[in-house]
């Protein structure tokens, strides 16, 4: 990949944006683990962005990159801004969120009903990129919502957005059920129907189609990288982290779990100095042992240790399963 591609649609695999998850710490985690994988940030809404006079929403570490910003919103203008303090900021991609299920989100009218709203949407992205200085604009979304869940209004919504310069669709390929079932519910419930991504990849050869929903292990991955330019993993990599390492760049891929473990103590005594607690960064850190003999102990000494500062985030060296200690 060219430095001008370098942006998160452009990875074959990159980690979802996951609200209480994707913060700056989690990313940066998933970073030593996997070198060359996109990363997103939660949501944040354009007006906060575009508020913020501290700029807390932007705040990133550039080891992060490539990384996305995503956003949320249905105001061209306050989408715009946003933008171009991202894009200031050192974001190398900007999102926007229409996929968002969530009741809250739909009564702002951004999020999983923007899918009914083709123009709208690609209004915005063409006035984000009036003002992202380069940065490609991507858009994600679901396979349709309960109003509408054929090929043709995903087909046309789509088109809407390729034709406003958005440089990537991810699609979850699920529909959102915008009454009656929670966010939670609304990532489970509706079936999967990768088909439908993998006919607008098809579609639409000129897109670049990142497929996201249910995918949990390599072999599905690259399963589904024989038929769209890149797959979207979140709650499994958020549960089983080490799967973004085993799916990285043998050349680059970061040499194991104690490897992981070190860095992200020297990197939570550096937090610490501006007053993080231990368990804010290391809360995303509890699956780095999954499968392995240990992990429920590793998970319950995090746990332990949440409270203190996290500048003694040192005593976890001794916390890690005894045979990855042994193996260091
Ligand atoms: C805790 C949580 C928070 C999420 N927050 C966001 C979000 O901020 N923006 C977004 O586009 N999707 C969000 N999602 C949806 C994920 O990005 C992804 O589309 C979904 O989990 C399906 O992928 P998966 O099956 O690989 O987890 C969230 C998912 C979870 C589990």
């Amino acid at each position: 990949m060219n430095e001008m591609e370098r942006f998160p649609a452009a990875c074959r695999v990159s980690v979802a944006p996951m609200m209480q998850r994707t913060d700056r710490h989690c990313r940066y985690f998933h970073r030593l683990l996997a070198p060359d994988a996109g990363l997103y940030t939660e949501m944040v809404h354009a007006q906060a962005v575009a508020h913020a006079r501290d700029g807390r929403f932007l705040k990133h570490h550039p080891a992060e990159r490539p990384l996305a910003l995503q956003l949320g919103g249905s105001d061209p203008e306050a989408l715009a801004q946003a933008t171009a303090l991202a894009a200031g900021a050192g974001f190398d991609e900007i999102n926007l969120n229409a996929g968002c299920p969530s009741s809250r989100v739909r009564v702002g009218r951004f999020g999983a009903c923007l899918m009914h709203e083709p123009e709208l949407v690609a209004e915005c992205v063409a006035a984000m990129r009036e003002r992202s200085a380069g940065r490609p604009v991507t858009v994600k979304t679901r396979i349709g919502t309960n109003h509408q869940s054929g090929f043709g209004p995903l087909l046309a919504f789509a088109q809407a957005v390729q034709e406003a310069g958005a440089a990537a669709l991810a699609v979850h390929a699920r529909i959102a059920v915008l009454e009656g079932l929670s966010p939670k519910e609304n990532r489970n419930v509706p079936p999967l129907r990768y088909g439908m991504v993998y006919r607008l990849k098809d579609a639409l050869p000129n897109l670049r189609v990142i497929i996201n929903g249910g995918i949990s292990s390599a072999a599905e991955v690259s399963a589904h990288l024989r038929r769209v330019d890149g797959v979207m993993l979140g709650r499994t990599a958020y549960a089983n982290p080490w799967l973004l390492a085993e799916l990285s760049d043998p050349a680059a891929r970061c040499p194991g779990r104690q490897h992981a473990l070190r860095a992200m103590v020297e990197y939570a005594c550096h937090e610490g100095q501006a007053g993080s607690s231990l368990g804010a960064i290391t809360c995303h850190m509890a699956g780095l042992y999954a499968g392995q003999p240990g992990a429920g102990g590793w998970r319950r000494a995090l746990a332990r240790h949440a409270g203190m500062p996290a500048g003694e985030a040192g005593v976890l060296l001794e916390c890690a399963p005894v045979h990855a200690r042994r193996a260091a």
